[in-house]
């Protein structure tokens, strides 16, 4: 891949959305993806932030993927098992999602946001999408009952491709590699995501934050 100068964010297919779920590629990705979330600390983002909120009026995960999210959240004792959640993926409902939380397997990019959820998480995927996606998402989420918005992206930091090839000292698969490389060059940086997302600061109270490899928007309605 040609050296780019990260100036602009660059959105090419991941390996991962073009295999299926049960191929062995995409489930050693899983758990590389897995393993990511644990050393960039993002779970642990989305409880402290979550846990500090009063009440979620019920919680849309968008590309739950393998629901390790939304289950951490519980077993944490940051959700409740009777709170409303939704959680939004092209792949079928995990396994391991919580039996009385609903799923839809469907296209982000085609979900009308016209459920009553108030709160939306979303971990590693508004950088898969050009900025006119981004753009129609948002109006969506503008005109929808949800009134905060945790985002967790990837950084799109050259720091972060030099960090890649030690994540084969981690035994990763090469489509991790591959997806993490294009993962970075579609990142975000400060600033950028409600940008993108064209949530009018006016509108909502915006607020960045820095992860290991990570981006991080918060987003409550004024
Ligand atoms: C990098 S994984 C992250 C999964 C999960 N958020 C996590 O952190 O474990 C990206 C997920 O986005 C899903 N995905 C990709 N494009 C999507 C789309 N257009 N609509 C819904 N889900 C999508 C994939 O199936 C995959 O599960």
């Amino acid at each position: 891949m040609a050296q780019q100068p990260l100036q602009q964010r660059v959105v090419e297919p991941e390996i991962l959305d073009s295999l299926a779920p049960d191929d062995p590629a995409a489930v050693a990705n899983r758990r590389d993806i897995r393993i990511l979330n644990q050393l960039m600390g993002n779970f642990n983002w989305f409880a402290r932030r979550l846990a500090e909120q009063d009440g979620f009026d019920g919680i849309l995960e968008l590309a739950a993927g393998d629901g390790s999210l939304g289950r951490y959240l519980r077993d944490h004792g940051i959700v409740d098992r009777e709170e409303p959640c939704l959680g939004l993926d092209l792949i079928p409902r995990p396994g391991q999602w919580p039996i009385r939380w609903s799923w839809q397997q469907r296209d982000i990019r085609r979900f009308p946001f016209d459920t009553a959820h108030g709160t939306l998480v979303a971990n590693l995927i508004l950088h898969q999408f050009e900025r006119e996606d981004l753009r129609f998402i948002g109006q969506r989420i503008d005109h929808s009952q949800v009134r905060r918005i945790l985002v967790n992206e990837p950084a799109r930091r050259r720091l972060s491709l030099w960090m890649i090839p030690l994540f084969k000292l981690l035994r990763m698969h090469k489509v991790s590699l591959y997806d993490a490389r294009v993962s970075i060059r579609a990142g975000f940086r400060k600033g950028e995501i409600h940008e993108q997302l064209g949530l009018d600061p006016r509108s909502w109270n915006i607020r960045y934050t820095k992860g290991p490899g990570a981006v991080r928007m918060e987003a409550v309605r004024a």
